[in-house]
């Protein structure tokens, strides 16, 4: 608001959506959208995003080591790029429409059981409330999670900011207890388990973190480092361990060189490689990545999820992506569950939740991401208006109708329970139990 105070000609732009998550950055395009054409104003938008620039269409520039190395129509300089490097860029963007291509893990064999089973798990904060010394609120950060993790598959979970994802994680890794439900590995409740018997179960599963920069001690080298998991554990002969360990970072790409280096030295892929070797050293079964790949760029990133996928053919690994990066979900997930206010509101294989999705917001999630493609569903009528409430103050009802473009009567009085539709498709939405004639009315 501030910048269009002056009624100015020009409004620049500068990456202003690049932090914002899908559904408000798709709020804020068509904000500046409408602005531009209601004051008459032309735009000059930045991104390094192509889909992003895709969404303002008009002329797009592109700018290579200082230079303009191209200029046209957006649609014209998809359908034919003249630079090398426009080419390259354009070919880099992930397609999630594109193909109806599988995901990369394996399918499960009939009646397997699940690996992990998360049931009916609650977490809440206290938080202080604002201007005040011991008032404190609640903050409902995982509300009644229930799902199960099948082995040897890749499991994403995506939501908006603050939805609740990283709190799952650290209740999955055991890292934080559950205020009430139950974690269950490999038939093991990890809550029943005491201190010693716990170190020992999480060897069998390992978390990685987004930052790879905090995640690892600056003056430690990367093969004390990498040791340091197996120390903890015991039972390696000393002899053995510079054996293991270059094994570990030879099997994630690092080679023995780096051993004795510190890691401040190392760019972010190579980072995240030390960590992935120092959880893999443990010989895990489950990896949890709570936006492991969200600080690298395009070309790190599938190198990354190639390594995972050869992991996992090799170590029968079983894999829980969080992110917020629904391009990369869709690539690599064989199913998702989408995450709305601390709850489940939609879980199913990737392909029925890209190209079916039950749940409203799953729609709106899925139509606010921005692509090169045509999406199979208009954005328009899944535009959000607003922001998630506040986790303190969960409105009774759907946590999702002060947003939701079908709510009816019943959505704010009524919570929807997760329930299986069809088979393996769960969704937690009125509309599904029959409701669409009340929705309408
Ligand atoms: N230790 C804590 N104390 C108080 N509130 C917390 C704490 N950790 C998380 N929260 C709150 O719980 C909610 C869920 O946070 P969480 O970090 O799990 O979300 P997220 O989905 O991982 O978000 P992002 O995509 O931004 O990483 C937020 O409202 C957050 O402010
Ligand atoms: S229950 Fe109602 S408010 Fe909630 S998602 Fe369904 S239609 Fe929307
Ligand atoms: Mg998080």
């Amino acid at each position: 608001m501030d910048a269009i105070c002056a009624e100015p000609a020009v409004l620049i732009a500068d990456n202003v959506t690049q932090p914002l998550d899908v559904t408000i950055a798709a709020q804020i395009v068509a904000l500046l959208h409408d602005l531009c054409t209601r004051h008459k104003m032309a735009t000059i938008y930045l991104s390094s995003s192509l889909p992003t620039l895709g969404q303002f269409g008009d002329r797009t520039a592109v700018l290579y080591q200082g230079r303009f190395v191209e200029q046209q129509a957006f649609a014209e300089l998809l359908a034919s790029p003249q630079a090398d490097y426009t080419r390259k860029a354009i070919a880099s963007v992930p397609r999630m429409w594109e193909t109806a291509e599988g995901p990369l893990a394996r399918r499960q064999a009939q009646g397997e059981a699940p690996l992990m089973k998360v049931e009916n798990v609650h977490r809440t904060y206290r938080a202080r409330k604002r201007g005040t010394f011991n008032t404190y609120s609640s903050v409902q950060a995982v509300c009644g999670v229930t799902l199960g993790i099948m082995p040897r598959e890749n499991f994403g979970i995506v939501g908006e900011s603050g939805c609740g994802k990283s709190t799952l994680t650290r209740l999955l890794a055991w890292l934080e207890t559950p205020d009430s439900g139950s974690i269950v590995l490999n038939g093991t409740s990890l809550g029943t388990l005491s201190s010693r018997d716990l170190i020992r179960k999480r060897n069998e599963f390992q978390l990685l973190l987004q930052d790879p920069y905090n995640a690892l001690p600056p003056r430690t080298t990367v093969g004390r480092m990498i040791e340091e998991s197996l120390l903890i554990r015991g039972g390696i002969p000393r002899a053995d361990l510079r054996k293991r360990v270059i094994a570990a970072m030879a099997e994630v790409g690092l080679g023995a060189e780096f051993y004795d280096q510190l890691p401040n030295a190392l760019s972010t892929g190579e980072r995240q490689r030390i960590s992935i070797a120092r959880a893999l050293i443990l010989d895990p079964k489950l990896l949890i990545l709570d936006e492991t790949l969200s600080a690298l760029d395009q070309r790190e990133q599938g190198r990354l999820i190639e390594l995972f996928s050869k992991l996992q053919e090799k170590n029968d690994l079983t894999y829980v992506f969080i992110s917020h990066d629904l391009a990369m979900v869709r690539k690599v997930c064989t199913r998702i569950a989408v995450m709305y206010l601390g709850e489940m509101v939609e879980i199913a294989d990737s392909h029925d939740l890209f190209f079916d999705p039950q749940h409203p917001y799953t729609k709106a999630l899925l139509s606010a991401a921005p692509t090169l493609e045509e999406k199979p569903f208009d954005p328009s009528d899944f535009l959000l208006e607003g922001e998630p409430p506040s986790p303190i103050d969960i409105p009774a009802g759907c946590s999702f109708a002060s947003r939701c473009p079908k709510a009816f009567g019943r959505c704010r009085v009524e919570t929807p329970t997760l329930v299986e539709h069809s088979p393996g498709r769960f969704a937690a939405c009125h509309l599904l139990d029959g409701d669409q004639a009340q929705a309408a009315a």
